[in-house]
């Protein structure tokens, strides 16, 4: 039996030497030491010694068991190092080869216009008001001085949740909003979205961006307005631009005013752009009607405001000479990567 489990000890140390993957080892450690294994063959067989035998054979099987225990636990380890290092070695990096780029985006036209023009201002002392798409029908219209039949709805029609809940059709809503929790002095602009219920074409979109601006203090007249957009215009188109006011009417607004900016192109002689006309229409503005301040609970006897709304793709598209408003909507890589 002594000379059987020393065969043993030296065919398992043997084998682990030569054996070369974990898997493999593990199958040797069953067939050495696992419950059915060779050595457990051999103790099994214990039963049939001597009692002089049998302490004698039993010591030599633990020694046994110890030294093929070790010679199993130095191969593991060996093979888990060996492994490490050609996985190491698989894996190295080139690092001199060229990096692969992240391809960085850039703002949308809309966004770098809306930024600019919200910075412009800041530096006159404007704040930046915010006010819900979703909207009541009071704060899109009837506050306005819309009642429920004024024919200029007509032309501002929209999308319905409920019979008094819209998508906004305009920015003036948050007018509203500002002047109902705020006290004069006032001086905010309103950039957000719009919805009406058009159809999409070259110059119409369902979904579209104003910039409202609203002023209300003591002695505000007409000509802080024209100062103001003039200042404007000059920002974003260069000293020389002119700007020019139209009488129209806005049913929020009295006197109201459209307000054209002179044409880039041809500095106010008349091309083909501004169609002959030197001024291209810009936004609507005016003075704030009597009645849209006291339903803000603002007295129209010592305040009064002027206010106006911009139509920002309009201004994106005279800056870029973007000939199709669909561009700004429909994500066109192509398109998108100019700017
Ligand atoms: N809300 C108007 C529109 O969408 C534009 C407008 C006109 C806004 C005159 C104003 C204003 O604040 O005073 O057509």
């Amino acid at each position: 039996m002594k000379e059987q489990l020393e065969a043993i000890q030296k065919e398992a140390i043997s084998a682990f030497e030569s054996c070369l993957d974990t898997k493999e080892l593990d199958n040797l450690r069953v067939k050495f030491l696992g419950k059915k294994g060779l050595l457990t063959g051999i103790l099994k067989q214990m039963g049939k010694l001597s009692a002089e035998e049998r302490p004698v054979i039993g010591q030599l099987a633990n020694t046994v068991r110890s030294k093929i225990e070790t010679a199993l636990s130095d191969k593991q380890k060996k093979l888990a190092e060996s492994m490490l290092e050609a996985k190491m070695k698989a894996e190295t990096i080139d690092i001199t080869l060229p990096g692969k780029k992240n391809k960085l985006g850039s703002l949308h036209p809309l966004s770098i216009v809306e930024n600019e023009i919200k910075e412009i201002f800041l530096g006159m002392g404007f704040e930046i008001a915010d006010g819900p798409e979703v909207e009541y029908d009071y704060y899109n219209f009837e506050a306005l001085n819309l009642p429920p039949d004024h024919p200029a709805r007509d032309t501002q029609d929209t999308f319905y949740i409920t019979d008094n809940i819209l998508l906004r059709t305009q920015t003036s809503s948050v007018q509203v909003h500002v002047m109902e929790n705020k006290k004069p002095p006032i001086r905010v602009i309103a950039p957000g979205c719009v919805y009406r219920s058009d159809a999409v074409d070259a110059t119409h979109s369902p979904l579209f961006h104003q910039i409202e601006g609203l002023v209300v203090d003591k002695g505000i007249t007409m000509a802080d307005l024209k100062g103001t957009l003039e200042q404007l215009m000059q920002r974003l188109y260069g000293e020389e631009c002119k700007i020019r006011l139209r009488p129209h009417h806005f049913p929020f607004t009295e006197p109201s005013a459209e307000v054209d900016v002179m044409c880039f192109n041809c500095h106010g002689k008349g091309c083909r752009i501004c169609k002959g006309e030197g001024y291209i229409e810009l936004l609507g503005a005016g003075m704030v009607h009597p009645k849209v301040l006291e339903g803000c609970g603002i007295d129209s006897s010592v305040y009064s405001g002027f206010a106006f709304g911009l139509g920002l793709e309009r201004v994106v598209m005279r800056r870029y000479n973007i000939d199709d408003l669909r561009l700004l909507f429909e994500n066109d890589y192509r398109f998108l990567e100019q700017f």
